[in-house]
């Protein structure tokens, strides 16, 4: 997955401009920054920092995590250099932060990890971040005629797609489309508040870090 998203950075963008999507994009948009005011944010998987755009403004700083350099580089360009610390690294290994930050984001990630790995995910993820913390996890529901169709199923009940680039190539992606139920129980052991958000095209689990 990771040789997958770097040949794409540069056509990564192109997904945000499906017509069909716009309304709920517009929506997301408007509601993100508004849970991540104030606040230091922890951001995995920031890709080319099409979320981050909206929410930068509002926030004190960034910490931006991507395994790709090449959607990083063009994260870059898109938000002020002074709030935001980019970082080449693992989403299940996160590098260490001097202080818990006090937010924590994740958008289109939960749907790349594998099941067997979304606990390891969100312990690492939550041990970043302040109690406290308003997280929001933002990812695709399975809509029949704009979501790229699932051409295969694991043993583990992962699924996934065969996506195409602009030069021909094709890979073989993990693209999970998780249910309420599923997303409420892998985040009670971490969190309170949850709350589950359905767009159209679009599901977010939005809660609060438990004490440890
Ligand atoms: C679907 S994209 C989401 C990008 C961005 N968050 C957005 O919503 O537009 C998934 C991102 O995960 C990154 N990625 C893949 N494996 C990773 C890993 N192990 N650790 C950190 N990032 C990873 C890819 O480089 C890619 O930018």
């Amino acid at each position: 997955m990771q040789d997958y998203y770097a040949a794409r950075a540069t056509e990564y963008d192109k997904v945000y401009a499906k017509p069909e999507r716009q309304a709920d994009l517009r929506q997301i948009e408007q509601w993100l920054p508004g849970v991540l005011a104030g606040r230091s944010v922890l951001e995995v998987a920031c890709g080319t920092g099409y979320w981050t755009q909206f929410f930068a403004p509002r926030c004190t700083r960034i910490v931006a995590i991507d395994s790709a350099p090449e959607t990083i580089q063009i994260a870059k360009s898109r938000v002020p250099p002074e709030k935001v610390e980019f970082v080449v690294g693992d989403a299940y290994s996160l590098p260490p932060q001097p202080k818990p930050l006090s937010a924590g984001f994740a958008g289109f990630w939960w749907s790349h990890v594998p099941r067997t790995r979304v606990g390891e995910f969100l312990r690492g993820f939550h041990a970043a971040l302040e109690p406290g913390a308003p997280v929001v996890l933002l990812d695709n529901r399975f809509v029949p005629g704009s979501s790229t169709p699932i051409t295969e199923q694991d043993a583990a009940g992962n699924t996934y797609q065969t996506r195409l680039l602009s030069d021909g190539t094709s890979y073989r992606v993990l693209k999970n489309f998780p249910s309420e139920r599923e997303l409420l129980a892998a985040v009670s052991p971490f969190a309170t508040g949850v709350r589950y958000h359905e767009w159209e095209y679009f599901w977010a689990l939005e809660y609060v870090t438990a004490a440890p």
